[in-house]
Formats: C-alpha cells, sequence, structure tokens
C-alpha cells in the first residue's frame, strides 16, 4: 500500500532570546488510506510544530522548516508555493485546532463561513453552495442543517461547533486530516460522540488522520499506531496494541504508568519524575537521561532508531545491541 502522507526527517528550528531550538528534530512516519497515528508526549514535546511544519504554518519569523520531506501521495508540501500550499490547505489536507472558535469568526453565519471554501476550491455557485453546505452540515448529524446555515457560532453549544468545524473539514474531502487536541475543550460524552464521528467519516472517505493528544485512553480507542515524542524526536513509534503491552521505551513506559487504572479512585494523573526538558540547553546525548531510571554510560551519545521488532521502533540504547 503505498502512504498517503510520507514524513522524512522533517526539522523545524524556532529561533528564541536563549538559543535556537530544534523543535521537531528529524521526525519522520508514513501513513496509508483510512489509517490513524496518534502523536503524543508531553507538553512542549513537538507535536504540535510537527503538526503544523507538515501543512507549513509554522509561526513566522521565528520558526522555520531547515530540512526534510513532507510526502503527500508522493508530492513533497515542502516544495509547493504559497498559493498552491493554500489550495492544499483549503482542500486536500484539513486541520482541525483545539478550540473550535479559533476555527470559526464570530462575525459571520455559518453558511457564510463555508461558502468560501465552496466557492473558492470546488467551483460551486449560487444555490449549489447552500445545499452541499446543508448536506455536509446533515452528514455530522446536526439538526435542521438549513436553518442553521444562518445561525452564528455563538447561537451554537460547544459540541455544536466542533461538530460545523468538523464539516468544514471533510468538505475536500481530504486526504489528510490533523486533528490537534480536537477535544479537550469539550466534556466527555461529546468528546466521545465526536471521536466517533471523526472515525465514522474517516470510514466513509478513507483520509489519513493524525491525532495529537494527551488522553492515552482515546489513543486506544481511536488509533492503530502511536508515536511518542520527546523533545523533538519521535522515541517510539508502533501499533497501539503492541506498544501498550510492551512499551520499549523508558518514557513510554512512565507515561503508561501514569494513566490511572480503571475503577481506580484517582482522578489525576501521576507525573513522571523530573522536569521536562528545556529545548534551548538541550545535552548531546539521550534527551530523557536525566530523568531515565534506566540510564548507563551510553546514554551520554544520542541513541539511533531501532526496530523491535518489525513496525515497532524505538530510540533507546537499551534496545541496541552491543
Ligand atoms: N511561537 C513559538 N515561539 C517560540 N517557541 C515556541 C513557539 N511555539 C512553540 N514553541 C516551542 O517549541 C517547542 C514545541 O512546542 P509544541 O507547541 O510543538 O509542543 P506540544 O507538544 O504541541 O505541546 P502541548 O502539549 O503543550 O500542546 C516547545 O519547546 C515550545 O516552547
Ligand atoms: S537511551 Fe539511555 S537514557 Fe535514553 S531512554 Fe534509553 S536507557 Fe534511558
Ligand atoms: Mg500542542
Amino acid at each position: 500500500m503505498s502512504a498517503v502522507i510520507d514524513v522524512r526527517d522533517l526539522r523545524t528550528h524556532i529561533v528564541t532570546r536563549w538559543g535556537t531550538i530544534k523543535a521537531v528534530d528529524g521526525v519522520s512516519f508514513a501513513l496509508g488510506e483510512a489509517e490513524t497515528l496518534g502523536l503524543v508526549g508531553e507538553s512542549g514535546s513537538g507535536k504540535s510544530m510537527t503538526c503544523l511544519s507538515i501543512v507549513r504554518l509554522v509561526p513566522r519569523p521565528a520558526a522555520r522548516i531547515v530540512g526534510g520531506a513532507v510526502l503527500l501521495d508522493g508530492n513533497d508540501l515542502l516544495k509547493k508555493t504559497d498559493d498552491e500550499m493554500q489550495r492544499i490547505r483549503g482542500r486536500t489536507v484539513a486541520m482541525i485546532l483545539q478550540d473550535p472558535m479559533s476555527s470559526l469568526n464570530p462575525v459571520f453565519s455559518i453558511g457564510m463561513q463555508m461558502r468560501e471554501p465552496l466557492t473558492m476550491y470546488h467551483g460551486l455557485r449560487g444555490r449549489a453552495v447552500l445545499a452541499r453546505a446543508a448536506e455536509l452540515l446533515a452528514s455530522v448529524s446536526i439538526p435542521s442543517p438549513a436553518a442553521r446555515l444562518r445561525a452564528f457560532p455563538h447561537q451554537l453549544s460547544g459540541g455544536m461547533r466542533q461538530r460545523v468545524v468538523g464539516a468544514m473539514a471533510i468538505a475536500g474531502p481530504p486526504r489528510l486530516l490533523i486533528a490537534d487536541e480536537p477535544t479537550t475543550s469539550l466534556d466527555l460524552t461529546i468528546q466521545a460522540q465526536y471521536l466517533g464521528l471523526l472515525k465514522e467519516l474517516q470510514q466513509r472517505h478513507r483520509f489519513a488522520m493524525i491525532f495529537v493528544t494527551h488522553n492515552l485512553g482515546i489513543v486506544a480507542r481511536t488509533c492503530d499506531r502511536v508515536a511518542v515524542m520527546y523533545a523533538g524526536r519521535i522515541v517510539e513509534i508502533g501499533p497501539v496494541r503492541r506498544i501498550f503491552a510492551q512499551p520499549a521505551h523508558p518514557y513510554t513506559r512512565a507515561l503508561l504508568e501514569s494513566i490511572p487504572r480503571f475503577g481506580a479512585r484517582r482522578e489525576r494523573l501521576a507525573a513522571i519524575a523530573g522536569q521536562p526538558p528545556d529545548l534551548a540547553t538541550l545535552a548531546a546525548g539521550c534527551a530523557f537521561a536525566p530523568r531515565c531510571p534506566a540510564a548507563f554510560e551510553r546514554c551520554v551519545e544520542a541513541p539511533p532508531e531501532t526496530e523491535v521488532v518489525p513496525g515497532h521502533a524505538t530510540r533507546c540504547w537499551l534496545h541496541v545491541l552491543p
């Protein structure tokens, strides 16, 4: 199966007052049709920056993509012109951000906001635009869609707004959908419904999906594979079941141990011991070493990526043969 999205050795640097940080430091992964990759890791590990680099929306001028390739159906997005990229974002690659309000403009009705992509990228005119917009709202289970087109964002509930953003994202329909923590602002029932909806749309349209979340329970339910990020790198990647059952990297193990067991009364996650790394002053070697219970002499050098079993890879000296 050929990849829908094939990210190779992606590198994004950010110039800050404290020095240049490698926010994305050689990230690689590929995804096929209807496949979902969960992207997890502590705050600041580079999940959002990876997503923003894929769609080339890194915050300028501080951040710059300095290397790698982002092949979408074989075409490198890093080589597209800005105009080409804008068309691709409106149609082939869709992104759902954490806060649905930030994707919706409060001063325009839902119908007005859906009009733009439908006329610009799909060439629809007049009544056809409204009919298609209503159809899209209906496809995300919004009741009385024609009437909702006249509503303004503040007149809809949070869950409803998410659905509108979802409807806009699948207007393409896209080949790749990137969802960066799309559910954190929703209550649990709505979260579950929304994830169910995204999966259903994915089955129908077969797009590849990158799903960023802090919630490993969501990863278990929604993703086929998971990539664990630490300090701008993927330190472990593989099938969800395999990694949950046999995590190879000490950081992944610590993350999994921090999930409350089902039925446990503890509601807060146990924090992982030690501080997240400061990317501006990162030493050479394994970035997890200062917090790693298994660190040994070799860890002063950066560990290479090693395959534990086919399809399951990690970056840790414990898995490199001496
Ligand atoms: N606009 C910015 N200017 C400077 N540094 C930034 C900017 N945005 C992000 N960074 C830095 O880039 C690194 C990666 O950040 P990123 O937003 O990708 O993390 P994340 O994994 O998405 O975290 P979170 O879980 O909190 O969303 C961090 O060290 C962060 O401080
Ligand atoms: S390379 Fe060393 S420090 Fe890094 S995770 Fe593996 S054992 Fe720990
Ligand atoms: Mg983020």
